[in-house]
């Protein structure tokens, strides 16, 4: 049997229009319209460093697809960058692969947070609103956002979502 490679790198711009069409697959926000996922996802790549998509590729085909978010400026002391949206496609869910790319992606967006911000005091923030009721993603959440939750809100309509976080030392030499 061929080997199954897993790599996770990030999105380039031919990619959009898979990624799209796993977000139009997998959530409500362009539900069965992946050009419009596709217009929505081409503003959130246009705006790197701000935000930072990865895709997660199984034997050279993309099964999903994380952004990362950066909060409040690229210098803040206590940096916070938030996992805004990770979707895995339908035929790929539920063989790991959400837990892989979370963890390889924040390995990134750790790596370039240090390397662009010489202010940071001690940590560096990671963040992800969940719903409460999102069960498959509680699952990897809490397995990888260590610290537990943290807080609590009511953004879209009257769904409950609670925020996990997970907090990284950077200490940086004295300056
Ligand atoms: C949530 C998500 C990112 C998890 O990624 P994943 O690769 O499926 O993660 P895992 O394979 O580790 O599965 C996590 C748990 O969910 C379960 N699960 C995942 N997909 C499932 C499915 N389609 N049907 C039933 N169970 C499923 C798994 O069985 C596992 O639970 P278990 O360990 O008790 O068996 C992915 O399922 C997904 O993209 N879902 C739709 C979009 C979404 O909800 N995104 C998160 C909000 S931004």
């Amino acid at each position: 049997m061929a080997e199954v490679s897993v790599t996770v790198r990030r999105t380039e711009k031919k990619d959009l229009p898979e990624i799209a069409k796993i977000n139009a697959n997998v959530f409500a926000g362009d539900r069965d319209n992946p050009e419009s996922a596709e217009k929505w996802m081409r503003c959130l790549f246009n705006s790197f460093p701000l935000y930072q998509y990865f895709v997660i590729e199984v034997s050279d085909t993309i099964a999903g697809y994380i952004g990362w978010q950066f909060h409040g400026g690229f210098l803040r002391p206590a940096p916070v960058i938030e996992l805004e949206q990770i979707g895995i496609s339908k035929g790929h869910q539920g063989q790991g692969l959400g837990p892989i790319l979370v963890e390889k992606s924040i390995k990134e967006v750790v790596k370039w947070c240090r390397e662009n911000n010489n202010r940071i005091e001690s940590h560096i923030y990671l963040v992800v609103w969940s719903y409460a009721h999102n069960f498959n993603a509680m699952k990897v959440y809490f397995e990888q956002f260590n610290e537990g939750m943290m807080g609590m809100r009511r953004q879209h309509g009257d769904r409950a979502e609670i925020m996990l976080r997970l907090k990284i030392p950077a200490l940086l030499p004295i300056r």
